[in-house]
Order: C-alpha cells, then structure tokens, then sequence
C-alpha cells in the first residue's frame, strides 16, 4: 500500500509538508490542533498536494526534498498537481444513482466539484432528482454520459451489468483511455473485461453503506497493470464516501463480508444493547442513542489510539467489577465465536455469488 506525501495550506496560507499513510485523517488530526505544533496555531488546513510513494521510506526523503524547496517552487508543484487533477478528473459518469450509486455520486460532487459529474439512470426521474439536490448533470442517457467522461462508474445491480458493459462497449472502442469502475459486489474484473472486449482499464470499488454519510470503508482494486494515476483519480473521486484502502482482487470477497455485510451484523449489536437498556429502565430513545454513539465512539478509540481491542477491553474492565460480569455474560453465550462465524458465512456466500 502506498504512502503519502502531502502539502497542508493552513489558513494563514503558509505551507506545511507531511507524510502520512493516510491523508485525509492526518489532515483531521491537524485539523483538531494536534497534528503538528506548526499548524496549531494557523487552522483550518486543507490538502493541496498529495503524492503516492512506494514505502514510508521513499515518503520521507521526498517529505525532505519538498521542504528545501523555495515557496514559489512549492506553489508550481501544488499548480501543476492541481492542474493534472483538473485534466485527469474530468468528467466523472455515474450509471446507476440507486441506493450505492446515489452515495458515491454525491461523495464525488463534494471531492471533484459536481459540474464534473454527470450521472444516468434507468428512471431519469431518478437521476434528475439526485441531479436538482446536488448540482450535478443528467445526461440524456448511457451512452451520452460515456462519451464525455473519463472515468465511468457502473453502479448497477450485477445481474444487469453485462447488459450495460456491452452497450457501452462501441462507444469505449473509440476511448481507449476510459477507466471503468465497477461497484458490483462479487463481479470479477475478467467477466467484466470478457464482456467489454476492450483493452480499457477496468478497476472494482466495493463499498459499504456508511458511505452515505461519508464514514464508509471501501476497498479498491485493480489489475497487475493498472497505472497510479488511475487508482489515485478514484480515491480522490470517492475520497469523500469515506476510508478508500487498496487491496487484491482475491481478497474482496473477504473484504466484503467485514465491511460490506459487517454493517448488517453490528446494526443488531445496537439495536439488542438498546433492548437491554430499556429492559434495565431506560427510555427506548435514550437507549438507542446510548448504544450508537457508544459502538461510534468505541471503533474511533480502536482506530485512533491504534491499541488492540483486547488491550481496550482490558483497560475498561476492573477486578470484580460490573464490565467484566458483562464481558463474561457475552462469553457464555459464544459472542466472538458468533461473530467469527457470521463473516465466515458471509464469506463463503460471497465466493457462491460470484460463481453464478
Ligand atoms: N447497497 C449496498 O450496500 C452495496 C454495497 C456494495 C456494493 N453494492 C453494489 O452496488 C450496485 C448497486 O446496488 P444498489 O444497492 O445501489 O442497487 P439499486 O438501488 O437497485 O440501484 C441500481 C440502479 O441502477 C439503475 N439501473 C438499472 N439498469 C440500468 C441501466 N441499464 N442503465 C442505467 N441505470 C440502470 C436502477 O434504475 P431504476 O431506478 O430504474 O431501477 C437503479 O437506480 C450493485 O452492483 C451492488 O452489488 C451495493
């Protein structure tokens, strides 16, 4: 996976250069003051930079080569990074604007800016109301939307995208350098390049419902070939939905029974958490609210402090106290073991999915 370099401008304008695996958190972290003592004091900070380097090595002599440049030889870089995210952004198309489709293009139109946007659906009316909310375009359909676009997100169900890849395929033809990007849960990129029949760049995105609101986690995956450029263009493009990690094609199915069923089997850890609540006298609203904020607020201290949940589970647990009573109610009725399985079934029905 790669590492990054970044260039912060603060909101005095002075600029900052860092390296970080991921960006977009460091640039909260900064944000939230605690980032860098020279940025403290000069907030917000936006990212005007980032460059992809093989390892943190790589990332902290470039760090260093950037930070001997003059001012105005940073700004030419932050010009001409921009200037290329300009040129290679062009013109996102969106196929599909259902439930997954409608997420990400709103998460596009925040991180490209949505007059580089145009979507299409089956039921335009649809598309334009998605459209009217967050100023993208409609296009009059498929095929329209293709020809101007140099990324094409296919966001249809999987049983309809053959359909869709080979009627964009004879206008692809002419487009060599059209990147399609497909959010099909379980479709390989071979079936998808066996029904283009086209030497175009084909990537697979598999994201998951909190993306909606922009905490999703999502997994991007390309072939041996596929160029930089392109997976940095789709991060960038989704980098609002949410976490963008890149990972093999073998390990989407596994991918997808955490993170893209995952939701489905914390949704009732909440939901039984609020039940026991309200069974001990809290009000049904509270409860849920409790239970929620509490599973937020837990997954951010595991992510954020970087500390094994057992180790947090240990530090919440005191000798003979109430935690460590509930921890071992939840052993007793096999509560790691139900979730081990849960994934594991997930797992094995999304490698089934994708034989059909
Ligand atoms: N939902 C998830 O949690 C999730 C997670 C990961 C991946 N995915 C993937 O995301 C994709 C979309 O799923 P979804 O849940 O968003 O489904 P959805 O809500 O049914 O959306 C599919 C959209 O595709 C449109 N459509 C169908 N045929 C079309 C065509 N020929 N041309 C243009 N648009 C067409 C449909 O239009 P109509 O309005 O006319 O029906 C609909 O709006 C699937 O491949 C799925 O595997 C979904």
């Amino acid at each position: 996976m790669a590492y990054w370099v970044y260039i912060l401008r603060c909101a005095d304008g002075t600029l900052y250069t860092g390296t970080a695996a991921d960006i977009d958190k460091r640039a909260a972290v900064h944000n939230r003051g605690k980032g860098a003592k020279y940025t403290r004091s000069r907030l917000p900070v936006e990212v005007v930079y980032r460059e992809a380097c093989p390892d943190k090595g790589a990332a902290l002599r470039r760090e260093y080569a950037i930070k001997q440049l003059s001012r105005r030889d940073k700004l030419a870089l932050i010009a001409s990074y921009e200037g290329k995210l300009g040129s290679h952004m062009k013109k996102s198309a969106f196929i599909g604007t259902g439930n997954m489709g409608g997420a990400l293009i709103q998460a596009a139109c925040q991180a490209i800016g949505a007059d580089q946007v145009i979507i299409t659906n089956r039921s335009t009316a649809k598309a334009q109301a998605l459209a009217d909310s967050c100023g993208c375009t409609v296009a009059a359909d498929n095929i329209a939307a293709v020809q101007e676009a140099k990324y094409v997100f296919l966001c249809v169900k999987p049983q309809v995208m053959e359909g869709v890849v080979k009627e964009l395929a004879p206008v692809l033809q002419g487009k060599p350098d059209t990147v399609l990007v497909s959010i099909a849960a379980g479709l390989q990129i071979a079936t998808l390049r066996q029904w283009l029949g086209l030497p175009n760049p084909i990537l697979r995105v598999m994201p998951n419902t909190p993306a909606s609101i922009g905490m999703g986690m999502l997994a991007l995956t390309g072939e041996a070939d596929t160029k930089e450029e392109h997976y940095q263009a789709v991060e960038t493009i989704l980098s609002k939905a949410g976490r963008v990690d890149r990972i093999t094609e073998n390990q989407m199915d596994a991918f997808s029974a955490v993170a893209g069923c995952g939701p489905a089997f914390v949704y009732p850890f909440i939901e039984a958490l609020a039940d026991g609540g309200v069974k001990v006298g809290l009000p049904r609203k509270q409860a849920m609210a409790y239970a929620a904020q509490m599973v937020l607020g837990s997954a951010a201290l595991v992510l954020e402090s970087g500390k094994h949940p057992g180790q947090l589970k240990d530090e919440v647990c005191s000798p003979g106290g109430s935690t460590i009573a509930g921890v071992a109610a939840l052993e007793a009725h096999a509560f790691r073991s139900a979730a081990i399985e849960a994934v594991e079934a997930a797992y094995h029905r999304n490698v089934e999915l994708g034989k059909v």
